[in-house]
């Protein structure tokens, strides 16, 4: 992607300047969005393929090594490998590790075609009763209508009598794909929600509750994405002469399972302090894939989680050298401490992943971090500058900013949900010594 018609202006002094690149990226929507099998599953807060595409060509080469540490859907690891990079990918989120697993996966279309249309099959001549495969789903009722637990159930037993492996995940993730639409839940809610708008739509009979045709829908179009996914992996295998790898390497970004010096490029977008709760977006897909353990463990896990305990903020002092911080806990802990000591943990474990991008990167790698700003409990918080702050305290240097306007059609699930994020900046960070500090 060329910068060309990019416009320059200055932002925070001690930043580059940002380069706009808004123009550039405006171009891009729907298919293009969305091609080969990036819109195989929606996933809150995705970037645009074209964000990492343009990290990949401006700060790496084929066969480098490059690694997205907050991977969620895997939409970096699917452009690295096009691009013939080789990638690896982090994320806590165990729905996010599946979506990328098959997303990142090349499948043989022909053999996959014939199996789904045996299951196809298969699961429309079935009359059982099936409930002994609907999940324990808390307020079952109030999510699933009967003839749509049923149907799911039905689904879910052919689904999961196919032989484990690829082409099971592909199909789970077809079957993960129409829960949503199947609850009762409203279609545009970032979390699942029952709203008196949809119930109106039901009432009305404009919804449909066709749970076995619209798998079968699934099935077929999501047929074309790994069609698509094939016929690039036939090009990547032909220009690079060898085959990329792609690997989900671990669940934690502030302990990566890597050695020292390993990687080229990391290119991310990591979560905001309070604004995606990534647990309750997909708990309903998480119920029917049996991937929800321990809910609350996983919410501890997510950096950015609202999850804090009295007897841990309630002693906690606030300290810091980050001006933009201390001024942002300022304003919160007047309203309340819980709030300020979530978002002093959210940059205390974004400072904790910085030192491991340290360790990991190779002398000189390059981070490239997409980062805004967002508000929480109408306090405004300049994430991206802190995060610059962090990284300089953190033995890295602001090598470039760019800057672009979030346009809502490029995303499945809106960024701003519960925050307002109108503006990303991509930030480039470069590895230039040990990290200076380990507090903030
Ligand atoms: C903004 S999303 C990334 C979306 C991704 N760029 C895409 O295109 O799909 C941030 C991700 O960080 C993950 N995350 C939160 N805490 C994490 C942790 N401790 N370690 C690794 N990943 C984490 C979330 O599960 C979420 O998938």
């Amino acid at each position: 992607m060329s910068i060309s018609s990019s416009r320059r202006s200055r932002d925070r002094d001690w930043l580059p300047s940002p380069i706009d690149l808004s123009e550039e990226l405006r171009k891009y929507i729907g298919k293009q969005v969305s091609y080969a099998t990036h819109g195989i599953h929606r996933y809150p807060a995705k970037f645009i393929p074209q964000i990492p595409r343009f990290c990949l060509e401006s700060y790496s080469r084929v066969g480098d090594d490059v690694l997205d540490p907050f991977m969620g859907s895997g939409t970096t690891l699917l452009e690295s490998y096009i691009l013939g990079r080789n990638s690896y990918g982090v994320d806590v989120h165990p729905l996010a590790r599946m979506i990328a697993k098959v997303k990142i996966t090349p499948l043989d279309p022909a053999p996959l075609d014939s199996l789904a249309s045996d299951l196809l099959a298969r699961i429309n001549a079935d009359e059982d009763d099936n409930s002994a495969w609907i999940p324990e789903i808390p307020n079952r009722d109030h999510w699933f209508r009967p003839e749509v637990l049923a149907d799911l159930a039905t689904i879910k037993k052919h689904v999961w009598g196919t032989r484990k492996g690829d082409h099971q995940d592909f199909f789970k993730i077809c079957f993960s794909s129409i829960i949503r639409k199947m609850s009762n839940s409203d279609a545009d809610s970032l979390i699942p929600e029952v709203t008196s708008f949809r119930k109106k739509l039901d009432e009305q009979g404009k919804t449909s509750f066709d749970s076995i045709g619209r798998f079968g829908n699934a099935v077929r179009n999501k047929l074309i994405d790994v069609e698509e996914l094939w016929r690039i992996s036939q090009d990547v295998e032909e220009e690079y002469r060898t085959v990329p790898v792609v690997k989900i390497i671990g669940k934690d970004a502030r302990e990566i399972q890597l050695d020292t010096s390993e990687i080229d490029l990391a290119i991310t977008s990591p979560p905001y302090a309070s604004a995606v709760h990534y647990v309750s977006v997909h708990k309903l897909e998480m119920h029917w894939l049996g991937l929800l353990g321990d809910m609350a463990k996983l919410d501890g896990q997510i950096v950015g989680t609202s999850r804090a305990y009295a007897d841990v903020y309630g002693p906690w002092k606030p300290k810091t050298d980050i001006p933009e911080l201390r001024q942002v806990l300022g304003g919160l802990i007047e309203k309340e401490k819980k709030s300020a000591y979530i978002v002093y943990k959210y940059f205390e474990d974004m400072r904790r992943n910085f030192a491991e991008m340290n360790r990991v990167l190779k002398r000189s790698g390059r981070y490239c971090m997409v980062a805004g700003e967002n508000t929480f409990r109408k306090v405004k918080i300049p994430t991206y500058a802190i995060l610059a702050r962090i990284a300089l305290r953190s033995g890295f240097e602001v090598k470039a900013v760019y800057a672009y306007d979030v346009i809502n059609r490029h995303l499945d699930i809106p960024r701003w949900n519960n925050s307002r994020i109108e503006r990303d900046h991509i930030l480039v960070f470069r590895r230039k010594k040990a990290p200076a500090h380990d507090t903030l």
